[in-house]
């Protein structure tokens, strides 16, 4: 077994893997950007073909299965499922995965870049990008809504090991407990005494446990470094985006994908707000360099593909925007707290996005307006115009006799 791979190793990996031969005059370079449990190389052969070949780190080779082999999963998935493959946006370019020493091979599009990197460098906020990523990712949960097959297949675990059941992420942040102070950077403590000061927060995120509903195949893990878009000197047959890093993916609920899309895009707007002692939160918002009211046209048309793609969801969820509201608060905190030990620092704008995530949280309603310009009646009614929402049924005038929400708080 390989303990681990290096740039001086990969090669040779590759060639015993027979996925590439010494006269590919293969040769590694690890400019890729470090990521957090995985070590990534980028491998050039001849005739332009490019792998990315990534090794999970932090793998833990006991009894439960790694998160490359869930990549590998979703890729099984679409070889089995064909009708998948017909979305290029998630079309698999795994070639390689080897379990046994916690590494995987896709192949690398060098015509594509990260949207994170593209919005870094500048590019526009663009409706067309929005509304690809909309339709594409409404497009999977579609095809997979409900449907069996696709979750018992995605319950597979490796022979001899088990997979436990579903992951909810929708879950709080731990409480600050003494024998966490020694990972816990001194500026983080600010963080954790806010997030507990909320009492509402608590439990709107304990409702919103309860509300995780899954049904479908989803990502779950939609970070903007996770999105592929095609760069300019692409031939236009390519598909404009592509979703990538399918570690996370299983049976879901696809409000949680699309409100960590829009946390990704609330991202952009916090990381400009100008910070200085003498501003209150409210002024350091409203002088961003990205106002949110700039993304109001790229965040309406993302859900509104997405809804006009998929517009079952609004029959299965009718609350939809208000949680994909709420999904998108506990995004940003959750990625706060994973800031906060990975770069153990917390600054003014982690502040600011914290008291921006509780109020998407506990005050969703009237956090609609804040993150999308209009109501949730103005969102949804072009979509409902093409693809009406049946009404529901009146209720008879009965007593329940049990409440299906009665439960202790946090639990
Ligand atoms: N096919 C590809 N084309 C272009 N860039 C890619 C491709 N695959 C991965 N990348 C780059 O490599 C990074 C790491 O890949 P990813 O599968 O997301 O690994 P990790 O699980 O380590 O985040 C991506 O964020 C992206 O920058
Ligand atoms: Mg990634």
């Amino acid at each position: 077994m390989l303990s681990s791979l290096s740039s001086h190793n990969v090669i040779q990996y590759l060639q015993e893997a027979g996925l590439c031969s010494s006269e590919d005059g293969a040769s590694a370079d690890s400019e890729l950007p470090q990521s957090s449990k995985n070590r990534n190389f980028r491998v050039n052969l001849s005739g332009n073909r490019t792998l990315l070949v990534k090794q999970e780190e932090s793998a833990q080779f006991d009894n439960a299965p790694h998160e490359l082999f869930n990549e590998w999963l979703f890729h099984e998935l679409l070889c089995k499922f064909p009708v998948l493959g017909n979305n290029p946006a998630i079309a698999s370019s795994v070639i390689h995965y080897d379990g046994a020493n916690a590494i995987l091979v896709r192949e690398y599009f060098p015509q594509y870049q990260e949207l994170g990197q593209f919005y870094r460098q500048g590019g526009v906020v663009h409706q067309r990008i929005a509304t690809e990523i909309g339709s594409s990712l409404a497009a999977l949960h579609r095809a997979t809504f409900n449907r069996r097959e696709y979750r018992t297949m995605l319950a597979t675990a490796p022979q001899g090991m088990i997979r436990y059941q579903s992951y909810n992420p929708a879950q709080g942040i731990e409480v600050l407990a003494p024998d966490m102070f020694g990972n816990v950077p001194q500026a983080a403590f600010q963080f954790y005494k806010l997030y507990q000061r909320h009492e509402t927060l608590e439990s709107a995120i304990a409702d919103l446990a309860y509300e995780w509903k899954p049904c479908c195949v989803t990502h779950n893990d939609l970070k903007l470094e996770n999105i592929l878009l095609r760069s300019g000197n692409c031939d236009v047959e390519s598909k404009l985006v592509r979703f990538i890093d399918w570690e996370a993916c299983g049976w879901g609920d696809p409000i949680y994908d699309v409100g960590t899309l829009i946390a990704e895009h609330l991202r952009i707007w916090l990381g400009s707000i100008v910070v200085d002692t003498s501003l209150r939160l409210e002024e350091s918002l409203q002088l961003a360099m990205v106002p949110l009211q700039s993304l109001y046209p790229y965040l309406l048309a993302l859900v509104r593909s997405y809804i006009t793609s998929f517009p079952r969801i609004l029959e299965y969820r009718r609350d939809f925007i208000v949680r994909v509201v709420q999904f998108a608060g506990l995004v940003l905190i959750r990625q706060q707290q994973a800031a906060i030990l990975s770069q153990k620092t917390f600054n003014r704008v982690g502040i600011a996005t914290l008291e921006v995530a509780k109020n998407l949280i506990t005050i969703p309603q009237k956090s609609v307006q804040t993150v999308f310009g209009i109501s949730e009646a103005e969102i949804i009614a072009p979509t409902t115009k093409l693809h009406p929402v049946p009404k529901m049924e009146n209720k008879q005038n009965l007593l329940p006799i049990y409440y299906s929400k009665t439960r202790l708080r946090g639990c």
